[in-house]
């Protein structure tokens, strides 16, 4: 089997420049961008500065370094954040929020991964000479481990107001936002709009090799800057991959709602089997809960990967397979036939 016969279902971030990509990079006019040379990183800053409807911009090299980079810029050190509780900032984002920014993540349980203003209101500390600050809400959509869930516009304007309502800051984890933006129809600018920081990245379903960027107001950006450089973020003749951010912006943001109707099929398909249960994904990432004693989740992956359908199993105790632009049709109908097998087996 060649890495071509594989269907990769582990995340989207698995995706591999396409050629019209690597010659957008080939192309791209660089400079150094620590002396704010890079003349592909201005563009690139400025166009998803307006496309998120934001006065201002900035490229990073990860999404876990914009994340931790909205929690410093909207945070002091010794107060608390408020978050889901399966979010990303509080798991999978090595105590960031502890080590740089000297804040408290406080998890907020909920059923599905939407964190509502009803749900999230009895965690914000009153104001006491005993208790912390509350500074900040964390939002994140789509939700990854929650499958990609979306949080629809109305229950983010509903975060914002109780943020309003208690001088909070509000930061949105839009590591998929596009995803949401797709499965909702509504403009990314939109949900952006309710945050006073957004994060989005271009290397998860939008195919680029490496990059995610920070928006927000004009100040809040130039500290940000400083953090970044701080943080060890300052890249160089990083229009190459400025280059690559704006080509995924023009090309593959309009065909994401591609990949939600192929994970859609494989959900489907999925349900379908006895001792598979899949609830229907808003977006790209299918959860599947596997309710066969005679079948743990590390026998699943072996036997999926023997077949060349590649796909992890969560923390969580679920499967999970992630549909993006490197996963087309065929490749969906061999998972769909791969886990027929599994479940005959
Ligand atoms: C919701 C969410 N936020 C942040 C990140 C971090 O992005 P990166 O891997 O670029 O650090 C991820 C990565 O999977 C994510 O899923």
């Amino acid at each position: 089997m060649t890495v071509n016969d594989i269907v990769d279902l582990r995340s989207d971030t698995v995706t591999r420049p396409s050629p019209g990509m690597r010659q957008a990079i080939a192309e791209a006019e660089v400079g150094d961008d620590v002396l704010g040379d890079d003349p592909t990183v201005k563009v690139l800053q400025v166009r998803l500065a307006e496309l998120l409807g934001k006065e201002a911009s900035l490229f990073f090299p990860s999404g876990t370094q914009a994340n931790q980079t909205g929690i410093l810029v909207n945070t002091r050190p010794g107060t608390e954040a408020i978050c889901e509780a399966n979010a990303h900032v509080l798991h999978y984002e090595f105590a960031g929020a502890a080590a740089w920014s000297g804040v408290q993540l406080r998890p907020v349980a909920t059923e599905e991964g939407v964190l509502t203003a009803d749900l999230a209101r009895p965690y914000i500390r009153p104001e006491s000479p005993h208790l912390m600050r509350t500074a900040l809400i964390c939002a994140e959509n789509t939700h990854n481990m929650a499958g990609g869930k979306v949080m629809p516009l109305a229950v983010l304007e509903e975060l914002r107001g109780l943020a309003n309502e208690h001088g909070l800051a509000l930061h949105l984890d839009g590591a998929r936002l596009w995803n949401a933006a797709a499965a909702t129809e509504v403009a990314a600018a939109e949900f952006a709009a309710q945050a006073d920081t957004v994060m989005v990245c271009f290397s998860k379903g939008l195919g680029a090799p490496i990059g995610s960027a920070l928006a927000g107001t004009a100040e809040a950006m130039a500290r940000a800057h400083a953090w970044r450089k701080r943080l060890g973020g300052g890249m160089r003749q990083v229009g190459i991959l400025a280059a690559a951010a704006l080509y995924s912006l023009e090309h593959n943001v309009p065909r994401v709602a591609e990949d939600h109707a192929r994970a859609k099929r494989l959900a489907d398909s999925v349900d379908a089997l006895d001792g598979f249960r899949v609830v229907a994904p808003d977006t790209n990432i299918i959860m599947i809960d596997v309710e066969r004693d005679d079948l743990t989740l590390g026998d699943a992956v072996s036997f999926l990967e023997e077949r060349g359908i590649w796909i992890s199993a969560t923390a969580l105790g679920q499967l999970r397979a992630v549909t993006h632009l490197d996963v087309d049709d065929d490749g969906i109908e061999r998972a769909c036939a791969a886990f027929e097998e599994l479940a005959a087996r």
